[in-house]
Formats: C-alpha cells, sequence, structure tokens
C-alpha cells in the first residue's frame, strides 16, 4: 500500500471531527493528495446504514445488531473506498475506524473486546491504521459541549456507557502505545492541533510520503 491511513478516535464531543479538518488543511497545503471520510459512513450504503445507527427512534437496536451494522458499514467502506486510495498513494484520515467498535459495542455495550476483534479483521481485510489518534477527556466534559444539541441514539446512553467506552479507549491505547497516540482533549483545539500535525508528519516521514 503506498498511501497511509491516519485514524482519529475518542468519547462524544472529544473535537476529533476539528482535528481532522484542520490536518487535512494542512497536509494539502503540503501538496498531499489527502482524502477524509467517516465511519459509520463514508460510502452511499454506509450512510444509509449510518441513519439506522443514529436514529433515536432505532432505540430497541440489539447490541449485537448494532455491532453488525458497523461492520457492514466498515466492510463497504474499505473494500469500495480506503484500499483503492490506498493504492493510489492516498492520505487518508478517518473520524473514526476500528478502534470505535472496539470502546464502544466491545467495551460500552460489554460484547468483549476479543469478538469484535475478530469480527473487525473480516471487515477490514486486515487493514490496520498508520496511526490512531485518541482525542481523550473526561466523559462529562464531552458531555457538555454537545448540550443544546440534538443528540443521536448513542450519545443518549448513560453516563456509565460512556465511561466504559472511555476507559476501553484507555486500555487499547496502553496495549499498542507505538499506533495509537493520546491527544489531551481539554486543551484549546489550536494546541492539539500542533501535537497532531506533528504525530502525522513522524509518520508521514517514516512512510516516506513526505
Ligand atoms: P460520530 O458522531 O463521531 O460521527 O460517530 C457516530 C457514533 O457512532 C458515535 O456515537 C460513535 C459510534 N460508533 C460506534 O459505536 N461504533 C463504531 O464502530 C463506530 C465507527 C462509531
Amino acid at each position: 500500500m503506498r498511501g497511509a491511513l491516519l485514524t482519529f478516535e475518542g468519547v462524544e464531543g472529544s473535537g476529533k471531527s476539528t482535528q481532522v479538518e484542520r490536518l487535512a488543511v494542512h497536509l494539502r497545503g503540503l501538496g498531499l493528495s489527502v482524502l477524509v471520510s467517516r465511519e459509520p459512513g463514508g460510502t452511499d450504503i454506509g450512510e444509509r446504514i449510518r441513519a439506522v445507527l443514529l436514529d433515536p427512534d432505532a432505540a430497541a437496536m440489539d447490541g449485537r445488531t448494532e455491532l453488525f451494522l458497523y461492520l457492514a458499514s466498515r466492510n463497504q467502506h474499505v473494500r469500495e473506498k480506503l484500499m483503492p486510495a490506498l493504492r493510489a498513494g492516498t492520505v487518508i484520515i478517518l473520524d473514526r475506524f476500528s478502534e470505535s467498535s472496539l470502546a464502544y459495542q466491545g467495551g460500552g455495550r460489554e460484547l468483549g473486546e476479543r469478538v469484535v476483534s475478530r469480527l473487525n479483521k473480516l471487515a477490514t481485510a486486515g487493514l490496520r491504521p498508520d496511526l490512531t489518534i485518541l482525542v481523550d477527556l473526561p466523559v462529562e466534559v464531552g458531555r457538555r459541549r454537545k448540550e443544546g444539541s440534538r443528540l443521536d441514539r448513542l450519545e443518549r446512553e448513560r453516563v456509565e456507557f460512556h465511561q466504559r467506552v472511555r476507559d476501553s479507549y484507555i486500555r487499547l491505547a496502553r496495549r499498542a502505545p507505538k499506533r495509537i497516540r493520546i491527544v489531551d482533549g481539554t486543551r484549546p483545539a489550536e494546541e492539539s492541533q500542533v501535537e497532531v500535525r506533528r504525530l502525522a508528519t513522524e509518520v508521514l516521514k517514516r512512510k516516506g510520503l513526505i
């Protein structure tokens, strides 16, 4: 694969989407071909699956149904969009990827990280990010940032659910400290962005892309 896969993860309200956008602007400014995408979503089919997943009226959804839908979206994304882009030498920046399923369904829904990890391998064809940035902050801080906006089905989950998600993310980062890097999401966005760019640059240099 000639390109690179950079993924962003975090609990609700972590500010990762802002970091994604700013990093994309920076890397395009360096002349790189950059693709920004998200999960669930990123393809026509994936965006339709996203609408089902986030619909607050789908409150009766079983945890395994939820997992399979996230994986279905990922499978389509990997095959239709990510693999071809990587082959073409594109730098892909993703707003969520495999670690979201490990943390939200494995941890939050308590389905277990082992089973999610095995199913993730099937959905990703073994594709792993070159770098994963975990924008971390306390769950309550993230929730406060979302106050006043219309919450989706996942955002409406109890605080304990989101706490398990955060704990799970931190465990994953400890287990793969070289790939999963934690950035403090409580700091102003510009400060976090400096760190994000430093981490991305390191990886892209190592891969000979810059
Ligand atoms: P977003 O709001 O950051 O775009 O993400 C959509 C929601 O989906 C968010 O609550 C996290 C959740 N999610 C999972 O539970 N599992 C997954 O595999 C992914 C990709 C997202």
